[in-house]
């Protein structure tokens, strides 16, 4: 193994919520190392949102409203304090992106263009080029990071393991680069490793993103929160795909309908019915097409001759397919979408072991809670990657390393039937028997090929999922399909696996 010292923060990926990191480190001084397996703007789910940034930003919001609708969509489990924190800071950060050459969408006037979306008591997701935020608002950033010489980016390094000293300070982190380990020690380390998706088969992020960073934290000794929850998109374009691209909940702010393959309303046919929560929406897409009825979203009426400048990115990808939905309704499923929880994470990103930090999809920060509000999540990473990279910048260089725990990799055909299992049994509705199926085939995959870090994170997600009798927001089981009066966290800290079983 290679070993190098790196003399500031370790940031480990490259999306909005890292990379947000690494400038505001660098702004207060700090030398900063970030590692990612691809190139920037590559396989991080942030260069792929549609929607945009939730933020209030017009005379007729406000961030209290903004926090109660955030916590209404989580479902009794986000910490307002974290969520008023999130909202406080909507038009701080969307300026900041903007300064930084984030071409949102302006009215004649210069304010900012925005958007309804579900759950959203207001018109609040501030767009970018239609549906293309994700992608315009990092490029913006990556172009910043270019620019910043404190900042060094290795494009080629896969995270492995993490480092910790003799007092359980994490100190470093292994990566691979090509065919060689190399353990870097650093002052602290940055994790913005992303979700979970790719270890599900139907799932709208980068199949990359398989829980690895959570994974990794928890054998650290971080805690663990809400790891169940894990939120389902209604409107995945059903052509085939891995990943499946989205149709953004944009257009049905627009005015686009779920219908079945009969052309029936799925959700009645009130005009906002369609903007329910999204898990609610979701279910009743797998419902459509579980029953063979089908699930479609109909754009003819409310979107048509518009479509290609509206919804580019939507467009495209219908397109490619042999879809023009000008004319023909879209296909969809449910599919996963994005894992609220994750590594227990304050706002300043500190996590439950010292020299460790999380943020963005891996970070559990209490303001999604049970159920994510639609495009908060490009405002969390932006807005509390900044304040972790201000916070890691401060670190001071710990113990010597200790011998890293090298997580295995799974072989494909394993992770094929792990993320067949996990659409199956632990995705839009569950339950006991499913799960403990699920957790069957963990055990077996571990024992096959040893501890893998994608088997942890599978497995912290399902049996959480097993363990929480009830249902609410993004975890439905349908042998528990009530909603308990009072709202209890899962709390998962392990010595692995003793803790999980
Ligand atoms: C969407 O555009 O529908 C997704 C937005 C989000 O997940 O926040």
């Amino acid at each position: 193994m290679n070993r190098t010292r790196h003399d500031g923060p370790l940031i480990v990926g490259a999306g909005l919520a890292g990379l947000s990191a690494a400038l505001e480190a660098a702004k207060a001084g700090a030398k900063v190392l970030v590692v990612t397996p691809e190139p920037l703007l590559n396989a991080c789910s942030s260069a792929w949102a549609q929607g945009g940034m939730a933020a209030a930003l017009t005379g007729q919001d406000t961030a209290a409203l903004h926090a109660r609708d955030t916590e209404a969509a989580g479902a009794g489990l986000v910490e307002p304090v974290a969520a008023r924190a999130l909202t406080d800071a909507g038009r701080e950060t969307v300026e900041w992106l903007a300064a930084l050459g984030a071409p949102f969408d302006r009215d004649a006037d210069g304010g900012f263009v925005v958007s309804l979306e579900a759950a959203h008591s207001v018109p609040r997701v501030a767009r970018v080029g239609g549906d293309g935020a994700g992608r315009a608002i990092l490029s913006a950033v990556v172009a910043a990071v270019r620019a910043e010489k404190l900042i060094e980016v290795w494009d080629d390094a896969r995270l492995k393991a993490l480092s910790q000293d003799a007092d359980g300070r994490v100190v470093g982190a292994v990566v691979v680069r090509g065919d060689r380990l190399v353990e870097i020690t650093a002052t602290a380390v940055v994790l913005a490793t992303g979700g979970a998706g790719g270890l599900f088969v139907a799932t709208t992020t980068p199949a990359a993103l398989k829980g690895e960073g959570m994974a990794l934290a928890a054998r650290a000794g971080a805690e663990i929160l809400d790891p169940e929850f894990v939120q389902f998109h209604p409107t995945a374009i059903d052509v085939g795909l891995d990943p499946a691209p989205l149709a953004t909940e944009a257009l049905r702010g627009e005015g686009a309908r779920l219908i079945d393959g009969q052309g029936r309303f799925l959700l009645g046919d009130e005009a906002d019915a369609d903007l329910k929560p999204r898990d609610v929406v979701a279910r009743a897409v797998h419902a459509a097409r579980a029953d063979g009825r089908g699930a479609f979203l109909d754009a003819r009426a409310a979107i048509g001759d518009e479509f290609p400048h509206a919804f580019p990115a939507v467009f495209a990808a219908c397109m490619r397919a042999g879809l023009d939905p000008r004319v023909s309704p879209i296909p969809v499923m449910a599919a996963c979408h994005y894992h609220m929880g994750g590594i227990t994470a304050d706002a300043d990103g500190r996590t439950t072991v010292a020299g460790l930090y999380a943020v963005g999809e891996c970070a559990a920060t209490g303001v999604h809670g049970a159920n994510r509000l639609a495009s908060n999540s490009l405002l969390e990473a932006a807005a509390f990657g900044r304040r972790a990279g201000r916070s890691a910048a401060q670190e001071v260089v710990g113990g010597r390393p200790l011998a890293a725990d090298i997580s295995p990799d799974l072989p494909d055909a394993a992770m094929a039937e792990l993320r067949t299992a996990m659409t199956a049994h632990a995705g839009v509705v569950r339950d006991a028997a499913g799960l403990q199926t699920l957790t069957a085939l963990i055990d077996r995959l571990e024992s096959q090929h040893g501890p893998a870090a994608v088997l942890l994170a599978a497995r912290l997600i399902a049996q959480a999922a097993l363990d929480r009798h009830e249902s609410r927001g993004g975890h439905y089981r349908s042998d528990y399909p009530q909603t308990d009066m009072a709202a209890v966290h899962t709390r998962v800290r392990i010595p692995y696996p003793a803790a999980l079983e």
